[in-house]
């Protein structure tokens, strides 16, 4: 969380290996990927980080079927078994019967729960989300801010967001803020508030 500018999409981007920090390491399990040439980045991108964006980046003249399957497509999958990921996924967040259905003929919400299965079809280790409802209306927000954290359960994936909504940030286990392009903790340490109250 952090004001406008402050360099929260920046750290996402450079977490998502989209850009490239001038200093520092960047590791993965222990592996460093910045040492990875574009076409092995690009690979370890695929199959290990799912992104969502304040605005969904649907194709608006691909069905919802046919987004979701894209990253399983690129990633080399034969179509059958990319589309059986992708349809699996697209029920999951609800949109069973909007998979046929062009992105541009969709609601707000619905292309964003596209855009959401689109980041987890290939089983993501982890899914950074950058405002992922900042352009929804409240119910929507809402359902998005559900299917996060359930999905974040079911499937194990580590979860980082980026957001203004109190609400959303409410359901985190932790909230950092950055100051001086360094992250501090948003919440008081329990040992901290207990020496204090002594
Ligand atoms: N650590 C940093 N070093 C250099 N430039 C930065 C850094 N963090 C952010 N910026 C620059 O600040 C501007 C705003 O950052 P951005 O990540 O878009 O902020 P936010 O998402 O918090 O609104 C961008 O132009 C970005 O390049
Ligand atoms: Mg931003």
């Amino acid at each position: 969380m952090g004001a406008s500018g402050i360099g929260k999409s920046t750290l996402l981007h450079i977490l998502g290996t989209l850009d490239r920090p001038d200093s520092g390491e960047l590791r993965y399990s222990g592996k460093d990927v910045l040492q990875l040439d574009d076409i092995q980045l690009a690979r370890f991108r695929n199959r290990t980080i799912g992104f969502v964006f304040q605005f969904h980046h649907l194709l608006p003249e691909f069905t919802a079927l046919e987004n979701a399957m894209m990253p399983a497509l690129i990633s080399g999958m034969e179509k059958r078994p990319a589309m059986e990921a992708a349809k699996a996924i697209l029920v999951r967040v609800g949109l069973e019967s909007r998979l046929e259905h062009r992105a541009g003929e969709l609601s707000g919400g619905e292309q964003q729960r596209v855009a959401l299965a689109r980041a987890l079809v290939m089983q993501p280790d982890i899914l950074l989300a950058d405002e992922p409802t900042g352009n929804l209306d409240r119910k929507n927000s809402d359902l998005i801010h559900a299917l996060l954290m359930e999905l974040n359960q079911e499937m194990g994936m580590a979860l980082v967001v980026v957001t203004h909504n109190p609400a959303l940030a409410a359901l985190v286990s932790r909230r950092v803020t950055i100051m001086n392009g360094q992250l501090h903790e948003l919440d008081e340490p329990a040992t901290l508030a207990t020496s204090l109250t002594i």
